[in-house]
């Protein structure tokens, strides 16, 4: 990776829309056998950065899930993790309304490029967007809730969700979505799974309970399989106390 010489501004006030850039902080090496790879996602994403939001209409249906599940208040600060072209801003947004704030943070400069264009042709105020991978991402807020829509690789990072649940108030709700494999009589269905993943997931490692590494750090996890069992919706809620992680900041 090039690091960028820039350094970070203070935390912003509420109210400003901000992009802050592309994150400067130490990005941990990846694990292509065992785990995400980042630099094949970053290839992945640029290459389906100006399609994907036509290549996602067929799963607009579970993002309405994950956003309800979300149980969202005016006021409220949420984090759209792996946020993409954006394509949840606008339903996350008018949950929260214009007291409330969404930060929107993704790795590959292409796909937020797309979000930031949503953002700027919206005139929203309220939602930062921070171009950084999730586990090093310099998150300027203690959140409500948080979003993981069709973000595999970020769900097999311990680092990642960890750097998240850092981010979030005692009692945040968490709601993960994506694919999954399906039961094995269902092999049409898995077939479908296959080549979604493949084209865009770096490890398949997990996919048979993709929010197990949620499981361990949320209490009150429910998972929802839907569409024959290939794809889930999960939530759960952040812990009154953590011991597994340090004390937000
Ligand atoms: C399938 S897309 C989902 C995008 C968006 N959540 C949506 O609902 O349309 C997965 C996104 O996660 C991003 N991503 C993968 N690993 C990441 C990481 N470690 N940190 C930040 N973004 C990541 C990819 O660049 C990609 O934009």
């Amino acid at each position: 990776m090039s690091a960028s010489p820039r350094r970070r501004h203070a935390a912003p006030p509420p109210q400003l829309s901000l992009d802050l850039g592309t994150d400067d902080a130490p990005v941990p090496p990846a694990h292509p056998r065992d785990g995400p790879d980042r630099t094949a996602a970053l290839a992945q994403y640029r290459r389906r950065a100006r399609f994907y939001d036509l290549e996602l209409m067929v799963f607009e249906p579970i993002r309405r899930i994950a956003i309800g599940l979300l149980g969202l208040r005016p006021g409220d600060v949420v984090l759209d993790l792996g946020c993409g072209t954006g394509l949840s801003l606008a339903r996350l947004r008018a949950a929260v309304g214009e007291r409330g704030r969404v930060i929107g943070v993704e790795q590959c400069p292409e796909m937020i490029a797309q979000a930031r264009a949503r953002v700027q042709a919206a005139g929203w105020r309220n939602v930062t967007l921070i171009c950084a991978p999730v586990e090093s991402a310099r998150i300027p807020v203690r959140a409500d809730a948080a979003l993981f829509h069709f973000t595999h690789d970020v769900l097999r990072r311990d680092d990642a969700i960890d750097n998240v649940l850092t981010h979030l108030r005692p009692g945040a709700t968490v709601v993960a979505s994506g694919l999954k494999w399906a039961p094995l009589w269902a092999v049409p269905v898995n077939v479908f799974v296959l080549n979604a993943a493949l084209y865009s997931v770096t490890s398949l490692a997990g996919l048979d309970a993709p929010w197990s590494r949620l499981a361990s750090r949320l209490v009150g996890l429910e998972v929802r399989p839907m569409l024959a069992g290939g794809v889930y919706v999960a939530r759960g809620r952040r812990a009154a106390q953590r011991r597994d992680a340090p004390t937000a900041g």
